[in-house]
């Protein structure tokens, strides 16, 4: 089969400087988690999901093995935020879709998607789609028969309630009734169990959240040591009160970068807010998407109802 690509956001390095501009005006300051994830920081989460306190991706990914024969067949399936389309196979092989549609921000692992699952699958055609799903994300390409848009990982995760509530109006829009919805997310649990997912012994995800910081002195043209990340601890809290895992990086000593044009001054002791990682009810969910036009059919979860995934049907 064939397959291809279509950019409809082309990579800017504006939107750093213009992120940065505008966390710095917040309290506490806010680096959005998206600029993780350069070569070496999707190498490092790669390498997160591999962790044995790290239960989100194997945990799905076994729910996912465990339920996929019983997910109907659709004539297109769309993943969001994409990557390179692991955990999806297994859903490929019993959903069948004549038209795959993985759409992620970064080129590289869509192409390489393609290229391997058009390899893989003779029968799927992909088209590739680079966005970011905060983009409108109607149209969307559809083969005959029904849809459906998947979102694995608890990637929504990262969507505080207000921009989470126009993400899943976006997926409305973009989606026709009868369509289907399948979300991953991760489980309110044992909030040590969650602090240990994201503060891991090897330090892992410490060095995943300092990477932003080389993002941020490479992409903003930094002075060589004006932003050293051996100034900051990695810091992962639980908030028990908007039920979300916060990612933080607090400076160890007083600091004053030169950046965009001025100074940055970071007091001793000050966190940057670099993640939050939201944790999820079933019954929220069920509630959330109902808000959002979407009718829950089936949720599954694993034993220990650590993480759900959730197929909603479109109203
Ligand atoms: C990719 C957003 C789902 O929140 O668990 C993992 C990112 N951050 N460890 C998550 C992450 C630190 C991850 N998501």
């Amino acid at each position: 089969m064939t397959w291809s690509v279509e950019v409809r956001r082309a990579p800017d390095p504006g939107r750093l400087a213009a992120d940065v501009r505008e966390g710095l005006t917040k309290t506490p300051v806010e680096i959005p988690p998206k600029w993780f994830y350069d070569e070496k920081g999707s190498q490092l989460f790669d390498e997160i999901t591999e962790l044995p306190e790290y239960y989100p991706t194997r945990t799905e990914a076994a729910i996912l093995t465990e339920h996929a024969a019983e997910l109907p067949r659709v004539g297109t399936v769309v993943e969001l935020g994409a990557g390179y389309s692991r955990k999806t196979r297994l859903l490929l092989e019993s959903v069948q879709p004549s038209l795959f549609v993985p759409l992620d921000v970064s080129e590289e692992p869509i192409r390489e998607a393609a290229v391997r699952i058009t390899r893989d699958f003779p029968a799927i055609e992909v088209r590739g789609i680079v966005a970011d799903f905060e983009d409108e994300l109607a149209p969307l390409p559809g083969a005959d028969g029904a849809r459906m848009v998947v979102f694995l990982g608890s990637t929504i995760g990262n969507l505080t309630p207000g921009p989470r509530a126009e993400f899943l109006r976006r997926v409305f829009r973009a989606t026709a009734p009868g369509d289907l919805f399948l979300l991953g997310a991760d489980l309110v649990k044992d909030p040590i169990r969650l602090v240990q997912a994201y503060d891991d012994s090897a330090g892992v995800t410490a060095a995943f959240n300092k990477n932003v910081l080389h993002v941020l002195a490479r992409e903003l043209d930094l002075d060589p040591g004006a932003l050293d990340p051996d100034d900051f601890d990695h810091v992962a809290v639980y908030n028990d009160v908007d039920d979300r895992i916060e990612m933080r990086l607090r400076a160890r000593r007083a600091l004053v970068v030169p950046l965009l044009g001025l100074e940055w001054r970071i007091s001793a002791g000050e966190e940057l807010l670099t993640e939050t990682s939201a944790k999820f009810r079933v019954d929220g969910l069920r509630t959330e998407l109902a808000e959002a036009g979407f009718a829950v059919v089936t949720t599954w979860t694993d034993a220990a109802a650590d993480f759900s995934l959730t197929l909603a049907r479109r109203l």
